[in-house]
């Protein structure tokens, strides 16, 4: 019975993970099939832009402002180099998406999942009470299992087919994330204090990707549908 559960689930769990070529709809009905669609040719985009294999990050140098015991604050730079990130192409609607009742305002969630911002990094740390000051360096991978981007679309009625407009409304959150350090050392007292800055410095790069770059490309892919429509 067990080996008969499991098979199931894999199946399933294929059937998802397919391509999505077929599934642009010419004259989508329902919210979710607009949806469907922006994300479907944004995530062609993203493709398009080689982001499905990597995006790199400009190198970049961070101030992370690190809390002690007693809440007295110090900085750490922090520079990351050679920073790519994955998981970009896996842009697609995630649960129901809803119109308004006048049909002019598509209301949904778009995800990425498992976005993922490798690099490597140098550290200096200036010591702040008894911690003493570090210098270290390592690699880094920070994944966000699960970035949204809540989004309002203006919608408009184009001989009788709905077209989406553009973006009336556009934000960013994340969902539980991993932090990997490597670099830090034996017994390094202050390992919270990098990893959690390590995190918030990381986690950032992924949602800022999310609302500049990727909002760029959904942005686009509302534009062609928007060209398309009005050619035919
Ligand atoms: C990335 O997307 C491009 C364009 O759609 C495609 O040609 C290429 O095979 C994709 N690469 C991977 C690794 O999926
Ligand atoms: C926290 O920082 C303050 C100010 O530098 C220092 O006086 C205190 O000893 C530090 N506490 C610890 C536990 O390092
Ligand atoms: C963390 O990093 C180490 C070293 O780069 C790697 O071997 C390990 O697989 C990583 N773990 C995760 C969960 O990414």
């Amino acid at each position: 019975m067990m080996r008969t559960a499991s098979i199931v689930v894999m199946v399933t769990a294929m059937a998802a993970a397919l391509p999505s070529e077929d599934r642009y709809i010419d004259k989508p009905t329902t919210a979710n099939q607009l949806l469907d669609n922006i994300a479907e040719k944004a995530a062609e985009n993203i493709g398009n832009l080689g982001w499905n294999v990597s995006k790199n990050v400009q190198n970049g140098e961070t101030n992370l402002p690190m809390h002690n015991d007693t809440n007295s604050v110090t900085n750490e730079v922090v520079d990351v180099i050679n920073a790519f990130i994955t998981g970009l192409d896996s842009l697609r609607r995630s649960k129901k998406a809803s119109l308004n009742a006048d049909q002019t305002e598509l209301t949904g969630t778009l995800v990425v999942e498992d976005a993922t911002v490798t690099g490597s990094y140098s550290a200096s740390f200036p010591g702040v009470g008894v911690a003493p000051s570090q210098d270290i360096q390592g690699s880094v991978s920070e994944t966000v299992q699960k970035l949204f981007a809540d989004i309002v679309i203006r919608v408009a009625d184009v001989n009788g087919v709905l077209v989406p407009q553009n973006i009336q409304s556009y934000q960013v959150r994340s969902g539980h994330d991993e932090v990997n350090v490597s670099g830090l050392g034996e017994n390094n007292a202050m390992e919270p204090l990098h990893t959690a800055g390590f995190r918030k410095a990381l986690r950032q790069i992924l949602e800022d990707t999310m609302k500049k770059n990727v909002k760029v490309q959904i942005n686009k892919a509302i534009q062609s549908i928007k060209t398309e429509a009005s050619s035919k």
